[in-house]
């Protein structure tokens, strides 16, 4: 491997790095633009990336993981699709000496020699900001606001975290009631079905808190079918400013936008080689981002890069 060949032996400094990246899936824009990052990155800075897409099943990234380790790749970075269950495949590669960078996602293990790093959003924060955004924007309301919650994928620390940093937020004004949460598991067609549900089962709904975009594009979707106007009848925040969110956004469909950003690619290379070089890394890399109204969006738009 590159980390036994760098050093005494010579001969084979040039060795390309090979890394083994097990991808969640294809589930959201956001998760298309972190793959086109990862790769591309990887591209221009001369590592062999082996890339697998678990389609959002637990067992599929076990499976990809353990192939890498019988690969013998220098490195193994993944975006855990879930928070639990983990250990056992981490202490697998930790045994065949396989540093592991955690990239996007988090995992819950005790044990934290099982990975190098963790590279990504605070979702937390994220949640907080989407919650605090609320909280100013309904501080004159007189009657209580029926917010509906569309959850990330069950499990996942994306949709742990938010959920808890929205909640720990909207605590400020006692109006702020969530009515109804639901999994619409990332996707666009997930955020459509669940947003139906709940209009069916809520007449009065007020806004919509989605996990991500694409949920909060599905929910555009139901809400228009059910004659509503979304942005105006029933306000939507979404979180991570891809190009289809931020046109919804500029178009006032959707009136906030939390960013998270997918652009992790050029980080997770450096990190890679600096692991493999044996030098230390910081055990986590939170990575920068804003939020958008309105204006912002239709400001940032032209020069989106995702
Ligand atoms: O883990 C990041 C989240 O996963 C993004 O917010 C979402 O769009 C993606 O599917």
């Amino acid at each position: 491997t590159q980390a036994a060949s760098s050093g005494s032996s010579g001969g084979n400094a040039d060795k390309k790095i090979v890394m083994g990246f097990a991808q969640v899936g294809a589930e959201s824009g956001w998760r298309t633009a972190n793959t086109k990052s990862v790769q591309e990155s990887a591209k221009t800075a001369g590592v062999d990336l082996k890339f697998s897409d678990a389609q959002q099943k637990q067992e599929n990234q076990i499976k990809a993981i353990r192939s890498y380790i019988q690969q013998k790749v220098d490195v193994i970075a993944f975006s855990p699709v879930v928070e639990s269950g983990w250990d056992t495949v981490l202490k697998e590669a930790k045994d065949a000496k396989i540093p592991v960078i955690l990239t996007d996602r988090a995992v819950d293990s005790a044990d934290k020699s099982l990975y190098k790093t963790f590279l990504g959003s605070d979702f937390v924060l994220e949640g907080k900001k989407a919650g605090e955004w609320l909280v100013a924007e309904t501080k004159a309301a007189t009657d209580t606001v029926n917010i509906v919650e569309i959850q990330g994928t069950t499990g996942s620390a994306p949709a742990n975290d938010r959920k808890e940093g929205f909640q720990d937020a909207i605590k400020a004004n006692p109006k702020l009631k969530i009515i109804a949460s639901q999994s619409g598991d990332f996707t666009r067609s997930g955020g459509k079905q669940v947003m139906e549900a709940f209009l069916k089962n809520n007449p009065d709904i007020d806004v919509v808190f989605a996990h991500n975009d694409d949920e909060g594009l599905g929910a555009i979707e139901a809400i228009e079918a059910a004659g509503k106007v979304p942005g105006k009848d029933i306000k939507i925040i979404t979180i991570d400013a891809v190009k289809d969110g931020m046109t919804a956004l500029s178009a006032g469909k959707i009136n906030y936008i939390v960013e998270c950003s997918p652009l992790l690619g050029t980080q997770l290379m450096d990190l890679a080689k600096k692991v493999l070089a044996g030098e230390t890394v910081p055990e986590r890399v939170v990575t920068e981002e804003t939020t958008f109204t309105q204006e912002q969006a239709t400001k940032a738009l032209p020069t989106r890069q995702y």
